[in-house]
């Protein structure tokens, strides 16, 4: 009885050990190598590929990279290996460091484009390498050890039988997918073998199924079955991407539901690599940004995204009059503010009252699920309240006067728009203005494009009369466009003529670019210039078809009043 039981036990045991064993020594493993191509029958294959639900290593070569990238697009989107094989099919052992490197990068930022795991193991063209060649390629040199010869026979029963005879559990084998016979014959082959119990795999897989440590500079041409062969790479589930309101914008958290992953990630909407910023911990999103990411095993999962939508919290209403600034906060909105010129933050005093304002008011507000943003009041030099100038702004005092003696309005209650351009209708306002005349005396201008009983119509009639305009051409004035910096020169130069001013009109070429001023244009800039009323934008250049500014539009408008307060 107990030798029976041991017997039996035995049985159990032994039965049980050969079970694992040939759980292990059964999996068949297969790499289907194509190099040289994508060509036109590359597609073909691929849909073999699919229909077999077998994945191959295609060794590119760059010259044909270029006009087929959407067939390398559909290799890495369909879980096959992209590798290189040079530029132009190169034999790197006749290049230098330099030369072979030109080769094996010009290639390889055609894949880089392509995606796919970003190593890029390096097929030598012919096969052949020496000392120099490892030394370079930066990747695992990638060699076979089933040689198909199909380019030689161009024959599909060639290939099918060179494979079927020659094949066996680990074996690279190399066909080239420029040929129909090629592909024909190795689709036929990997049919008979799936028969015989082989699994096709990329280069990648054969070799860490294998527990084949994968180095750069070192040679592979198989991975043959010692006995060890690890499961499958697990393609990984999609990462999840959750946002949660905090305070200054979203807080991003990525996760994978499958186990041991990486999780890689973009802000920008371009696709995520394994080379992409490794996600760590959550991250705050201040801006609206299109989150991608991607999970890799030891292979990749396929790209998630979504679209965040943060905005900047809310400015308070706004309400001044003498020296007291009255915020209304929106709701759930917290505003923090400072009244000596430094950035405030959240541990600046929080607004519940009108604050009373010397100089400056600078404000952060701040709110859930809102990006942080920020406001300053500035009181100009004759205090006016504007939002969007601060007092160190080399056209403060500028505007300040413009403001203050009517010359320039705001463009809103509270802005004064100091970066905006000018158009030639404002200009020829501004210069109204600074006349004095206020009359609508003057005859209807005679453009076509300008309708009376607009805001600006008094100011053309007044400045057709006056010989300060006359008008793009056509007849018309363009009151729309854009002033340049040479039409603001002439009819302001214009304009003092009016007034009874008499210049040496001169033209030298005082600026670098003076023969990019129009001919109509070069006295009145180098008058202006010498009247000290016009600079050039820096480095001796005028830029005279450059638009204006509205701060560049109120130095000279305060400049041109002080000059006729001066001499009239
Ligand atoms: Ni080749």
């Amino acid at each position: 009885m107990k030798r029976v039981l041991c017997f039996i036990f035995c049985t159990i045991l032994i039965f049980s050990m050969l079970t694992v064993a040939n759980a292990q020594t059964e999996t068949k493993l297969i790499a289907m190598t194509f190099d040289d191509g994508p060509s036109k029958y590359t597609v073909d294959l691929l849909n073999g590929l699919k229909d077999r639900d077998a994945k191959a290593t295609f060794f590119i070569a760059g010259n044909r990279a270029g006009s087929n990238m959407s067939t390398i697009e559909r290799m890495v989107a369909e879980g096959h290996q992209i590798g290189n094989h040079s530029y132009s099919h190169a034999d790197l052992t006749t290049l230098s460091a330099q030369g072979m490197q030109n080769e094996l990068n010009s290639c390889r930022n055609y894949l880089v484009k392509a995606g796919g795991e970003q190593t890029y193991m390096v097929r030598p063209p012919y096969g052949s390498y020496n000392q120099s060649v490892r030394n370079n390629a930066n990747a695992p040199l990638i060699l076979w050890s089933v040689d198909t010869l199909d380019w030689k026979h161009r024959n599909a029963d060639t290939v099918y039988n060179n494979i079927i005879n020659n094949a066996k559990d680990g074996s690279i084998v190399l066909c080239h997918d420029l040929y129909s016979t090629s592909v024909e014959g190795a689709l036929r082959a990997i049919d008979t073998l799936k028969s015989r119990g082989y699994e096709f795999v990329t280069v990648s897989e054969l070799l860490r199924r294998r527990d084949i440590p994968i180095e750069n500079g070192k040679t592979y041409s198989s991975a043959y079955n010692k006995g060890v062969t690890l499961p499958p790479s697990v393609k990984p589930k999609n990462v999840e991407i959750n946002t949660e309101s905090v305070m200054g914008g979203k807080k991003v958290t990525l996760s994978c539901p499958t186990k041991d992953t990486s999780i890689y990630y973009t802000t920008d909407g371009s696709n995520p690599t394994n080379t992409s910023k490794k996600y760590t911990e959550p991250f705050l999103v201040t801006k609206v940004s299109d989150i991608k990411a991607v999970a890799f095993t030891s292979i990749a999962g396929d790209i998630s995204s979504k679209k965040v939508w943060v905005e900047p919290a809310k400015l308070p209403g706004l309400d001044y009059k003498d020296g007291v600034l009255t915020l209304a906060p929106a709701d759930d909105t917290t505003v923090y503010y400072t009244t000596n010129g430094s950035a405030p933050n959240d541990k600046s005093k929080v607004y519940s009252k009108p604050i009373t304002i010397t100089k400056t008011v600078s404000a952060l507000v701040r709110q859930i699920g809102k990006a942080d943003n920020t406001i300053t009041y500035t009181l100009t030099a004759h205090g006016d309240l504007l939002t969007d100038i601060r007092a160190d702004a080399w056209y403060y005092s500028a505007i300040s006067d413009c403001m203050h003696y009517g010359i320039m309005k705001g463009t809103t209650a509270y802005e004064f728009s100091p970066k905006n351009t000018v158009t030639r209708a404002m200009f020829t306002t501004v210069l109204y203005r600074l006349s004095g005349e206020t009359q609508s005396t003057y005859n209807p201008a005679n453009f076509t494009d300008i309708k009376q009983n607009t805001w600006y119509s008094d100011a053309v009639n007044w400045a057709q009369t006056k010989g300060i305009v006359s008008g793009v051409s056509g007849n018309k004035f363009a009151p729309n466009n854009n002033i340049t910096r040479e039409e603001m020169c002439t009819m302001l130069a214009r304009f003092f003529t009016s007034r009874g001013y008499e210049f040496a009109l001169t033209d030298r070429e005082v600026f670098v670019d003076a023969s990019a001023i129009s001919d109509w244009a070069k006295t009145s800039v180098d008058t202006l210039y010498r009247a000290k009323l016009i600079n050039g934008i820096g480095n001796g250049i005028f830029a005279p078809k450059n638009t204006a500014t509205r701060a560049e539009c109120a130095k000279l408008s305060v400049d041109t009043y002080n000059s006729i307060l001066m001499f009239e």
